[in-house]
């Protein structure tokens, strides 16, 4: 596969985040050609660490998605858009939903429009959520899995996968979405606990710090270690297969979230846990347990995640006991 991304043009909107860092450099690697917009909004996981090794490869632009002009003028010539830039945060969207709505709606059909009026042939790709799903009937979930969004953020995720599937039908274009699981690893932010919750705890754990684990844990999540992440975004870009097509990405296993805290203790080999009464506006939100079904990307992407969860949390734990000082500025 990696062959394939030689010389291709690639446009990462939000590349200076978690998962768009980790494909650039990949895509760096792979000679590709790169540019990076991203407007370095707070409180997100922007971070010019994320692409120290790889600054001088790729093109990078300090904007926001909305801005039209530039947009138009960005997405010209490529091969391959992948939007990744929006607010990340699910329980603030219900804080402020209409923030949420411009950005995880109103900029990504900005960027919509900007590929259909000056480059149609290019693929785009978007990252929805998991929790577009809302409460879960039933595990492994696949895409066929009824939507009923619980929060802003989930609703707004929804929306512009509706829109991309609205593009691919009326217009022809080259659309792609992934309702991508709970992903980790290096890169990610850990200030605080809003988003990527592992390496907001590794952060915790390395501080020697208690954390808190809301009623007993036994929730199942799905956590992707995120280069087997950006190999699912790489997969679906080199392949006319997944035109038009949503794909449900994650592990495809299961781990409590009480497994997930012990695991990360005992890897940092510092910090300790408790378990406190869920908080209301966490319980009013939360989905059930969660795995995802990856059977439909395994099957047209051709991609299958590679890093069990015990290796990723290393692997993370490594980077940011070398690196957490980049994180915490
Ligand atoms: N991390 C998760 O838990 C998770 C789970 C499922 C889906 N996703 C989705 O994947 C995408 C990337 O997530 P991530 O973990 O890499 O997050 P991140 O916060 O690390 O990266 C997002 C990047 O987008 C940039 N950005 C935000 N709004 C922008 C705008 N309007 N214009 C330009 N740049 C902007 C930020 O500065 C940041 O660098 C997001 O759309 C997110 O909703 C993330």
């Amino acid at each position: 596969m990696v062959h394939k991304l030689k010389k291709k043009k690639f446009l990462i909107n939000g590349g200076l985040g978690m998962i768009g860092s980790a494909i650039a450099k990949i895509l760096v690697k792979a000679k590709a050609k790169v540019t990076i917009v991203d407007s370095m909004e707070e409180p997100f996981g922007a971070n010019l660490f994320n692409i120290e090794e790889i600054k001088d490869k790729v093109s990078l632009y300090f904007y926001d998605i909305k801005d039209t002009n530039k947009m138009k003028k960005e997405v010209e010539g490529k091969d391959v858009i992948l939007n990744l830039a929006g607010q990340i945060a699910h329980n603030d969207s219900i804080i402020d939903p209409l923030y949420d709505a411009k950005m995880n709606y109103l900029y990504q059909l900005n960027v919509m429009e900007c590929v259909r009026q000056a480059n149609p042939s290019a693929k785009i790709i978007f990252s929805g959520s998991r929790l577009q799903f809302g409460k879960i009937n039933s595990i492994p979930v696949d895409e066929n899995h009824i939507s009923k969004p619980e929060t802003p953020y989930a609703l707004h995720k929804q929306a512009t996968e509706n829109m991309y599937q609205f593009y691919n039908r009326h217009y022809n274009l080259d659309t792609v979405v992934f309702r991508i699981a709970n992903p980790f690893g290096p890169g990610g932010q850990i200030k605080h606990p809003k988003y990527t919750i592992i390496n907001y705890f590794i952060g915790q754990a390395l501080k020697g710090k208690t954390i808190s684990v809301f009623g007993d844990g036994s929730q199942l999540r799905d956590y992707i270690f995120v280069e087997d992440l950006a190999y699912a975004f790489l997969a679906a870009s080199v392949t006319e297969k997944s035109k038009g097509q949503v794909f449900n990405i994650g592990s495809g296993t299961g781990t409590s979230f009480l497994n997930m805290v012990e695991k990360i203790i005992k890897v940092v080999g510092n910090g300790s846990f408790k378990n406190i009464p869920w908080p209301k506006d966490y319980i009013n939100v939360e989905t059930g347990d969660y795995i995802t079904n990856i059977n439909k990307a395994k099957n047209i992407l051709n991609w299958i995640p590679h890093t069990d969860f015990e290796t990723g949390v290393s692997k993370t734990v490594e980077f940011y006991s070398k690196h957490s000082s980049k994180y915490l500025q």
